[in-house]
């Protein structure tokens, strides 16, 4: 299948590279923007917008949309849906995929990134370059995780929220629908819905007694 890339920008070219070293034979990219039209990008032509691909529905394409920001990769991944059109994903040779781990569609995958047994990637999603979602975790709809961020178990990242650069999440949290973690940001409590975390909590030195629960370490059960 003939691969168009939606969104000809910098993550677009990240795409791009994720898709021919899958072996995919990518014809050009679709973009809104329409000053970029006939323009090249990266040796390919920026051949139109939505319009193009109604008038080329038919033509056998699978595309995947290369917009790092959620909203236009939710929208622009409906609407080529909506049309008809095959959502492809874009993963990395390099990234580990357990087998256990459930794929949604139009879904990128970037180079050295793990998705742990029984993890759930959803649709629209996009897990970047050394990433480590670990078992039982869930991404949802269009959820964004950037470079080398660290999720535990059973950690749930919610529709459209966004984790940045380099955080970590504990095992069990829950990060809300939309709500954003900051770069470096060490998520030990779960993250409401529409709200920011920014940063890693001051250092505690306590000590290990016996009310110490160590089936916290495993399981997670982190408080509100
Ligand atoms: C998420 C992010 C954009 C937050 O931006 P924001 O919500 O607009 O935050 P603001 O800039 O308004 O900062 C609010 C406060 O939080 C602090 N803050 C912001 N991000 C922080 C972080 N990651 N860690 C610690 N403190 C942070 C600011 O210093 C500021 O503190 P102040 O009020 O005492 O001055 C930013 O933290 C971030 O992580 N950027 C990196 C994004 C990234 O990784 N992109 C990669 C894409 S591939």
């Amino acid at each position: 299948m003939r691969a168009i890339i939606f969104g000809a920008g910098n993550h677009g070219r990240v795409v791009l590279d994720i898709l021919r070293a899958q072996g995919r034979n990518v014809i050009g990219w679709l973009d809104e923007n329409r000053a970029l039209w006939e323009t090249q990008v990266a040796g390919l032509t920026v051949l139109g917008g939505l319009d193009w691909l109604r008038q080329h529905k038919s033509d056998g394409l699978g595309v995947i949309a290369g917009i790092g920001n959620t909203q236009p990769r939710v929208a622009v991944s409906k609407a080529v849906e909506s049309l008809g059109v095959p959502l492809i994903n874009a993963i990395h040779p390099s990234a580990v995929v357990m087998p256990t781990a459930t794929l949604g569609c139009g879904i990128c995958i970037c180079a050295g990134a793990i998705i742990g047994t029984s993890a759930q990637i959803g649709d629209y999603a996009l897990v970047n370059t050394g990433s480590s979602i670990d078992h039982d975790s869930v991404l949802e709809e269009g959820a964004w995780v950037s470079p080398g961020v660290v999720t535990a178990a059973c950690v749930r990242i919610g529709r459209g929220a966004y984790v940045s650069t380099g955080a970590v999440l504990v095992a069990g949290v829950s990060i809300g629908d939309g709500a954003v973690v900051g770069a470096g940001t060490v998520v030990t409590r779960h993250v409401p819905a529409g709200m920011r975390m920014l940063g890693a909590a001051p250092h505690k030195l306590l000590k290990i007694d016996e009310s110490f629960d160590w089936k916290r370490l495993i399981s997670g059960d982190p408080p509100e």
